[in-house]
């Protein structure tokens, strides 16, 4: 397995582009089964997890082909199989993403119950509440969830109890080829969402009040092709920025959406570091010493889980005493551990962590856990003295496209060791 090797200690400076976003991306390639015209994508993060994507839908009857220019063509040609096999679930959950499409569009849609990143208990039954809603009949049999309609599905309420990225995302896909209109209430407000709203839209589907909480969908009979391009990714950029922060360095990140980043980027602010933002860019630098900042994880517009790892590795450098409180996932603390081992003063207490700095990090070897706790231990690395060696960089290269060649580009000193098992 490949190793990150990262010499700490240099102030990261200069310019990055930000990547397509992985979880705007994720779920439109999800919506091409809804049609049998092709989508061409610009902007896709070349990614383990869009390459996952790519192979569940291939394997659902999907064709497609990287262009030239960069741009992805998918298409649906067949219908083979509706069944999302474990081999492909297990290393991905958003997998999850093709059973609201299937549903809607086949009548029947067969998913291995998600594995993904190992932050906590990660259900899908409101994913399963939803699609039932619209008249789908739920079944489980042998990890496998099956989710059956007659011809299609019917327009209904969707009540979420709980806030649900991926869960309102399969409801909307379900709900623009049903019959009649869905009304889909607490839906989430991401960003991400509002994409695939946007690409739905693009693609003949009639949904209004993306990013509110309230969505209502005009069920059509059919959608065609699209040509789009996938947002900007928030969270790669903000991972930049708190690299920029943590070294006290000066990074601009261009070709970003700066309002997707408020609560980062207020964050940052208070914590003493310099912010600019630009019409797509922002620019983030040390002024002078980190100060000590609580934050909270919630959904959009709140301070992102994605982000919590990475914040709270930047809360290690700061003078004083901060809290960071994670309110979405349970379990993901699991950085934290490593943190310790580079010599961070932190506590946990349930979903609290109780962080104590400044702390001058110790270069060490250490494991990802997940896609986040990755970021931040590369993040520490950069700050530490000495050589850091992160462990299991699978778990990045699930979400960061190029992410040595970008440190890199801002003077990081960092490379990868190939493994061999
Ligand atoms: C998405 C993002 C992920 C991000 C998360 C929260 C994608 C591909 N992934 O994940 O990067 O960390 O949003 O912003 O977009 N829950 C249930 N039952 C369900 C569904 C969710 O109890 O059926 C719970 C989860 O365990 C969690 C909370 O709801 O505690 C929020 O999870 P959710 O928003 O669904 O996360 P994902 O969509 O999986």
């Amino acid at each position: 397995m490949d190793r990150l090797r990262i010499q700490g200690g240099r102030p990261l400076e200069g310019e990055v582009v930000a990547a397509g976003a992985k979880n705007a991306a994720l779920p439109i390639l999800a919506a091409a089964l809804l049609t049998d015209e092709p989508l061409v994508l610009a902007r896709v993060p070349r990614l383990k997890d869009v390459e996952t994507m790519l192979r569940l839908l291939q394997y659902l009857g999907a064709e497609h082909e990287w262009r030239p220019d960069g741009t992805l063509w998918i298409r649906m040609a067949g219908e083979e199989s509706s069944t999302a096999p474990y081999d492909l679930v297990k290393t991905m959950r958003a997998s999850v993403l093709v059973l609201g499409p299937l549903a809607a569009r086949r009548g029947v849609a067969r998913v291995s119950l998600p594995g993904g990143c190992a932050i906590g208990a990660r259900p899908v039954d409101l994913h399963l509440h939803a699609l039932e809603a619209l008249g789908a009949e739920i079944s489980l049999d042998h990890g496998y969830v099956e989710a059956r309609c007659g011809r299609r599905l019917r327009g209904g309420i969707v009540a979420f109890p709980a806030v649900t990225v991926t869960g309102t995302e399969n409801a909307l896909m379900a709900a623009v080829l049903a019959r009649g209109t869905t009304e889909i209430r607490n839906a989430a407000r991401e960003p991400e969402v509002v994409a695939l709203a946007g690409a739905l839209n693009a693609m003949g589907a009639k949904v209004e009040g993306a990013g509110t909480s309230l969505l209502r969908v005009q069920g059509v009979e059919r959608l065609h092709g699209a040509t789009l391009s996938v947002i900007p990714d928030r969270i790669e950029v903000g991972t930049y920025l708190i690299a920029g922060a943590i070294t006290g360095g000066k990074v601009t990140v261009k070709g970003c959406v700066p309002d997707h980043l408020d609560a980062l980027l207020a964050a940052l602010a208070a914590c003493g570091a310099g912010v600019e933002r630009g019409a797509d860019s922002v620019h983030v630098w040390g002024a002078g010493p980190l100060r000590p900042h609580d934050v909270a994880t919630a959904p959009y517009p709140g301070f992102p889980t994605d982000l919590q790892a990475q914040f709270l590795a930047l809360l290690t450098q700061a003078e004083g005493t901060a809290t960071v409180t994670e309110t979405i996932f349970e379990n993901r603390f699991q950085h934290v551990l490593e943190l310790q081992r580079m010599g961070a003063r932190i506590e946990i207490a349930g979903s609290v962590a109780r962080v104590h700095g400044p702390t001058r990090l110790q270069g060490a070897e250490v494991m990802s856990t997940d896609l986040r706790a990755s970021a931040c231990l590369v993040l520490a690395g950069l700050v530490a003295e000495g050589e850091t060696v992160v462990h299991r960089v699978y778990h990045l290269d699930r979400g960061y496209e190029d992410l040595e060649g970008k440190i890199r580009a801002l003077g990081g000193r960092i490379s990868r060791i190939r493994g061999t098992v």
